[in-house]
């Protein structure tokens, strides 16, 4: 009934000669995905039922990638993680691209501690087929008066979680699946859940071993549907705005690497973390200083406050249990930015290891960005300068959801890192007008359970240099006496992290909280260290009590702050296979080393995200959520940077009158986009 493609079709078929990377951080290329494919296939590791759950580049030393020189030759690796499907058992592999050979083959323990590799391709195609065929589930359809939507029913394909007391689950690789009609082709399935049918998919056996049927709450049929086509017709109040910048973007590009006024980075890309950021530095004169080593958001977990047995069990991760970078959208299908674009293509694998592009997977471009400072002195006479930022972003779907994630680079040295959070909001049946202490109704019978978005942001700061301090900095009032005599008076402390155990903080809004990383060997203008302040939003950490699993399993967002000592393959704050694990791997496990942070290669993670209390203005689809932080210099530079913009406002605006099309690409009124030239970006 599943027919299974079979992993030995693509035997000694070699796709293409590898490309060569031209940086040793480069992400994997079509070439390369497919030469570890074939260096598999050789070594008869991709046997009949054996799939490639994630293949991720393995990068080269932090001392390799530095003393490196453009031109020399480099070694390319990866590792796979195969998963055998007919026995569930895992193994890693590390193979040499380079050198076309397997380096190092390990077969990971299958225990509650190690968990289960990500989510397959064609375990999300086939689960429906699953939970169609079993009787137990069509008896539950029936029953409700439902078998009408049998064959056009949605049926989910749901980590888990993690819960030793459910015995039927033990040493089982398991989805949960939860059905949604689709009363008519094309329809948002996320519009009517079926409340109560719960179904457990063993996608090992590939059948269900376990149903759930309870209550008899009617499925809401009102349509949940967000095309113009359902929501329409659009306004046509809206006038056109126009972004023209005739002279082209201001930045350059040389392979993966870019550079933008005083910044230059490398831009990566794998099907995990997405986007990655690498070797960020600030040019200062004629010298470029070292602000991050590699930065990402390499992991997420939205757990649910729910008590209900529909959905008590949620917490997904979308990195470690989606892959977030494998659910990347193609922009080429419809770009999100105005100006001028530049896009980088994406690699991943699919499930028998073939390479995959995603088109124009991550977007650059320049924004306007209102005012960067502004005077008016004594004389009257007004000093205005503009902002601008370069943004480097990628979207990725995970079901339901939609994350976009956003890297800001300022002129005046700041970094911001910005999560936008839409997409449709994951919602179960309930009696229209009833109170439920875990759910808000947000259209008439559809109850949304409060949840959490946590999102994971690893920092390998290197603050002119990898050597190091961390410190904590409050603002602090001062009791009324001999230092405070006329009760006005407040001053700040600095707190020294010096290990690892110190460093797990959490934020503070009321003390304005910071935390700082400082060089230990270099000093500023006025003889302090140079310096950087990590700005967090501070709002709520993971809500869930330290007895529950999801408290293990998501250890690393029960913390703002984390600060480790950078040790290679520390990558995943939740550990490198969180689905199904028993927890406490990543951060906790790291940490408990308490290694020194003084003067040392220090790596932060930041958590930070939206707790969700879903409103009805979210449905049917949410307006972005958008939370963040900045990595800004505090005393990192000699005054600030942005004195010699100039002060015609053109520079930095697009009052260019018709220059649509004018040397770069533009909008018209009409909402041309200047003949499709490539980089063009209006989106039509
Ligand atoms: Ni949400």
């Amino acid at each position: 009934m599943n027919h299974i493609p079979d992993a030995t079709h693509t035997h000694g078929k070699r796709v293409s000669t590898p490309e060569q990377a031209a940086h040793p951080l480069d992400p994997l290329n079509a070439g390369e995905i497919a030469t570890v494919r074939d260096v598999l296939d050789e070594a008869g590791l991709m046997r009949e039922h054996v799939r490639v759950a994630m293949l991720l580049p393995r990068d080269p030393s932090k001392a390799a990638v530095a003393a490196w020189q453009p031109g020399e030759p480099f070694e390319r690796r990866a590792i796979a993680t195969l998963l055998d499907r007919s026995d569930g058992k895992h193994t890693e592999v590390t193979v040499s691209i380079t050198e076309e050979r397997v380096v190092e083959v390990e077969e990971l323990a299958s225990t509650p501690e190690r968990g289960q590799a990500a989510v397959l391709m064609e375990e999300f195609f086939e689960i429906a087929d699953i939970v169609k065929a079993n009787p137990e589930w069509r008896a539950a359809m029936e029953r409700r008066g439902l078998g009408e939507y049998i064959d056009t029913c949605f049926c989910s394909p749901l980590a888990p979680g993690y819960f030793p007391e459910e015995t039927e689950d033990a040493g089982r690789r398991y989805l949960r699946s939860l059905t949604y009609l689709v009363p008519n082709e094309g329809d948002s399935p996320w519009a009517h859940p079926v409340e109560g049918l719960i179904v457990k998919v063993d996608m090992i056996e590939r059948a269900v071993f376990k149903v759930y049927d309870e209550g008899d709450v009617p499925t809401p049929m009102q349509h949940g549907n967000f095309t113009l086509d359902a929501q329409g017709p659009a306004r046509t109040s809206l006038k056109p705005i126009d972004i023209t910048q005739p002279e082209g973007p201001s930045f350059s590009v040389d392979g993966n690497s870019v550079q933008w006024e005083n910044w230059k980075l490398h831009i990566g890309f794998n099907s995990r973390e997405g986007l990655v950021l690498s070797n960020i530095s600030w040019r200062d004169g004629d010298e470029d200083r070292p602000v991050l080593t590699r930065a990402s958001v390499p992991e997420m977990v939205v757990p649910y406050g729910d008590i209900d047995e529909t959905r008590y069990w949620v917490s997904y991760f979308d990195a470690g249990e989606y892959l977030l970078g494998r659910s990347a959208n193609p922009l080429s299908l419809g770009c999100d930015c105005l100006g001028v674009i530049h896009y980088f293509d994406g690699f991943v694998n699919d499930d028998l290891g073939n390479p995959v592009k995603l088109d124009q997977v991550i977007c650059m471009h320049e924004e306007d960005y209102g005012i960067q400072w502004k005077h008016t002195d004594l004389d009257g006479k007004p000093e205005t300068r503009r902002s601008r930022r370069l943004v480097i972003s990628y979207f990725a779907t995970v079901g339901n959801y939609d994350y976009g994630f956003f890297w800001y680079f300022y002129l005046d040295g700041s970094i911001q890192v910005e999560a936008k959070a839409t997409g449709v909001v994951f919602g179960g049946a309930g009696l229209p007008g009833t109170d439920n202490p875990h759910n808000t109704e947000i259209s008439p019978g559809l109850f949304t359970p409060v949840h959490q978005h946590i999102f994971s942001a690893r920092l390998d700061v290197a603050v002119d240099g990898e050597d190091n301090t961390l410190h904590e900095i409050d603002v602090v009032p001062l009791p009324h006496g001999p230092l405070n005599p006329r009760g006005n008076a407040f001053t700040w402390s600095d707190t020294q992290l010096k290990s690892e155990l110190e460093a797990q903080r959490m934020a503070n809004g009321l003390t304005s909280r910071v935390w700082e990383v400082r060089s230990a060997h270099r000093k500023n203008y006025v003889g302090k260290p140079t310096s950087y302040w990590l700005i967090p939003e501070g709002k709520a950490v993971l809500q869930a009590q330290p007895e529950s699993t999801v408290f293990a399993r998501a250890n690393f967002a029960t913390k703002h702050l984390w600060g480790t000592q950078f040790a290679e393959g520390e990558l995943y704050p939740a550990g490198m296979y969180p689905s199904q694990s028993s927890g406490w791997q990543g951060l906790p496990t790291w940490t408990k080393a308490d290694r020194s942070l003084d003067g040392e290669d220090i790596v932060l993670w930041h958590q930070f995200g939206p707790t969700h209390l879903p409103r009805t203005e979210d449905w049917p689809v949410m307006p972005v959520d958008y939370s963040g932080f900045w990595f800004k210099p505090h005393g990192f530079l000699d005054q600030n940077p942005t004195m010699d913009l100039p002060a015609d406002a053109r520079s930095s605006c697009s009052m260019t009158g018709d220059g649509c099309c004018d040397g770069g690409c533009g909008c018209c009124s009409d909402g041309c986009n200047c003949g499709n030239k490539d980089g063009c970006g209006c989106g039509r």
